[in-house]
Formats: structure tokens, sequence, C-alpha cells
């Protein structure tokens, strides 16, 4: 898919802005602070409605004014939909889908982007929420219904948060929860459908990773990535009792046979996710939080079989954060109805020496259209460079070639 176009109302140092757009690499150029990333940051806000820099949306809207616009244009083969958002400074925002409102959660379902910018060196560096976060937007973008198990998941787990708390508070005896109990089968049941779906991607992302970091950093290293789970046994335990034999297996098995291997791998998580807090209960109630469960699960990232976080370099990290949104890319692709992702490139060229560029080049020169953000354009190879639209302090200056 690619988009057409972009038209801005009050968005960011937008105060109006129309942009067209063709298929294929497009560079977006200008000096420091005129505009450039937050451009391509509405456009990925239209199939996220979330930023990529910021978790509050008040920033997004242009300052002095109570509510900005969206609206995006994209097309898959002779398919267009046109959405919109309205972001509002002191009400919910809005969403259409070719002028029908939908849900800002189901915006995955309509456009499909995977962007890639320096704040996801944190991807290798930060807190295993920001893998969490990585992990479940993609799993969102695959299958949009599980958007709404994952709102449910964080829900329940605050909710039992808050029972726990009451519980420690009023000193009841641990068996006398049945409170508890409910909810523990509402996080196994949501949870495991969670951990399923991360597992899945994972499994899909695993050889892309690894194909990717050596594609990007031009040597042959090993760079695989795993689940750590919470509803696992702890590192002492028995590796044959790992949740993840079954699907492992699986692989191996014919087509038929998958989906039921899948089946039992969630109930045997189910089963260890039971066991797990059983086991951790009075941990729980000492400490009032949920300790097992997919909210505190982590990706792991390996680089010739030592931790990413802690041990790559700088630019290993920042080929590694590459080498997860190329994967990603590609397995959208290979996944989705609506063709390729559009890849989103900002800032990102500056950062990297001449072959990275030239290799990262060659790994984006195949999606259907390429938008990226450079100061400076000598920056960014010329083939992806021949189409360029200048950013002067909010205002589109067209084609400066
Ligand atoms: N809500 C807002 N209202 C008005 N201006 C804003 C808002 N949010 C950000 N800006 C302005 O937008 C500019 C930053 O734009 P942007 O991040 O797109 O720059 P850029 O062109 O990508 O620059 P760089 O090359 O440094 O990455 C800053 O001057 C900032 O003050
Ligand atoms: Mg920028």
């Amino acid at each position: 898919m690619h988009v057409t176009h972009l038209s801005l109302t009050d968005f960011r140092n937008y105060a109006q802005a129309e942009v067209a757009l063709q298929p294929g690499a497009v560079l977006f150029v200008g000096r420091n602070g005129q505009g450039k990333t937050n451009l391509v940051e509405a456009i990925a806000y239209a199939g996220s409605a979330a930023s990529h820099r910021v978790s509050s949306d008040h920033a997004l809207i242009r300052s002095g004014a109570q509510s900005g616009i969206v609206r995006l244009r994209v097309q898959h083969d002779e398919r267009a939909v046109v959405i919109e958002i309205e972001l509002n400074r002191s009400a919910p925002n809005r969403a259409q889908a070719n002028r029908t409102p939908v849900r800002l959660r189901e915006l995955p379902r309509y456009f499909a982007y995977v962007i890639f910018a320096p704040e996801d060196l944190s991807l290798v560096r930060g807190d295993p929420s920001v893998r969490r976060k990585f992990l479940d937007t993609l799993v969102v973008q695959r299958t949009p219904r599980l958007a709404g198990v994952i709102a449910d998941y964080e829900r329940v787990v605050k909710q039992r948060n808050s029972l726990l708390k009451t519980a420690r508070a009023s000193r009841l005896p641990a068996d006398r929860l049945s409170t508890l109990d409910v909810w523990d089968e509402r996080l196994v049941s949501l949870g495991t459908e969670l951990i399923m779906a991360r597992a899945e991607l994972v499994e899909a992302l695993r050889p892309q990773v690894s194909r990717a970091y050596t594609a990007v950093a031009g040597d042959d290293q090993a760079a695989r990535i795993s689940l750590r789970l919470t509803v696992d046994a702890d590192a002492d335990a028995d590796a044959d009792d790992s949740v993840w034999a079954g699907v492992e297996d699986s692989v191996h098995d014919d087509a038929a046979g998958v989906a039921e291997n899948y089946g039992n791998t969630a109930e045997h998580i189910a089963r260890r996710f039971r066991s797990r807090l059983a086991e951790r209960r009075r941990a729980e109630l000492d400490r009032a939080v949920t300790l097992i469960g997919p909210h505190r699960d982590d990706l792991e990232l390996e680089l010739n079989g030592l931790p990413a976080r802690g041990y790559a370099s700088h630019g290993e990290s920042w080929s590694y954060a590459l080498a997860l949104k190329l994967a990603s890319a590609e397995v959208l692709r290979a996944d989705s109805v609506v063709g390729d992702p559009v890849v989103i490139l900002d800032d990102v060229f500056a950062e990297l020496d001449e072959g990275r560029r030239e290799r990262l080049a060659d790994a984006v020169g195949g999606f259907e259209q390429v938008l990226i953000t450079a100061a400076v354009g000598a920056d960014v190879p010329r083939r992806l460079a021949a189409t360029r639209i200048g950013i002067e302090a909010g205002l589109i200056i067209t084609d400066d070639t």
C-alpha cells in the first residue's frame, strides 16, 4: 500500500498542509526543527493513533489550537481509503475511515506502516516495557482484533492490583480471597491469548531479524530474539518444562496438526500460568502487584550469545533496532492482505556510515513506498532521493530538485 495524500490542520507546527505523494521513495528535506519528523509522525499516527515520540497527544495539537486534524488517503491496488482523525484537547479523539466512524484502535485495519527513528534505540537499551510495546503494536497490526484483548488484559491487571492492595490492607488470609480467583481466571485467559500471539509473532520475526541484522551490519553476527516469560519456570527449572516445547515441535508438524498443537500449547501455558500464580500469591499479596503474566515478560535480544542490552556497542545497538524494524516490515508484508506496509525512516541516515546507508537502501528498496526524512539530503543514497519535498517552518516547498 502507499499514501497518496496527507492533509494536516493544526498538527504540531503545521497550521495547514497538503502533500501529494507517489509510490516509491520520497525524501523530506529541510533544516533542523522545520517539521520533517512532525509530518511523518502524522502519517504514522493515522495507522495507530499513537506517536513514536510522545505518549500524550496534547503535544500533537498545534500550540494555541483546541483541535487538530490528520487526514490520510492510502491506496492498495484499486482500493482507496481515507482515514481522518480529529485530535481534541478537551474531548476524546475521533476517527473515521471513508467517512464512517471507527474506533481509534481499529485504525491498524486500514493503514499498515513501520517507522524507524532515533527513539528506537531504546528497543535495545531501554526497559522491557519498550519491547513489549513493540511486540504488541505488531501483534495488533497483524491481528487487529487483539487490540481489544490487550486493552482488556491491561484492565484486569489494574483491577487485580487494586484488589491485592485492598487484601493487603485488610490482612485477609490468602485462602479467603475468592474474588481474586475470579480475576485470576480472566487474567489467565486473556494473558494466554496475548502470550500465544506474541510467541507466534516472535517465531515469524526471528529468522527475519537475524537476516536483517546481517544485511544492515554487513557482517555475519548471530542476532537472535526470544521471549522470556514469567509464566515459564524459573531459570533453575528443567528445560523440558519450557512452555515453548510444544510450539517448537509444532513447527515441524504438518499444517493440519499445527493449530491443534497451538491449542495444546495454549492449554499448557494456561496451566503454567495458574500454577505460577499460586506459587507467587504470597509475594503478590506482600507487594500488591501482579507478578506473573505478559505485562512482565520481555523480548530478549542476543548478539553472538550475549544480551544486546548492556553488551552491544552503539553501532551494534543501532543495527539491532533497525533489524527489528526491517523484520517487522517483512513480517507485515508477508501477512498482510493490504500489501506492503509503508516504511518510514526518520532521521536515520545521518546516524549511519556509508556502508550501512547503502545496505539500508538495499533493504528497503523493494517496498512499495518508503518515506524518508533528512536534514542533509546528501546523507541519503541517491536512489532513495530522486523525489524530494522541501519543508520549511511548517510549510511544504514542493520539488526543489
Ligand atoms: N504542538 C506544537 N505546536 C507548534 N509547534 C510545535 C508543536 N510541536 C512541535 N512543534 C515545533 O516543531 C518543530 C520540530 O519539528 P520536527 O521535529 O518535525 O523537526 P525536524 O524537521 O524533524 O527537525 P530535525 O532535523 O532536527 O529532526 C519544533 O520547532 C517544535 O517547536
Ligand atoms: Mg526530525
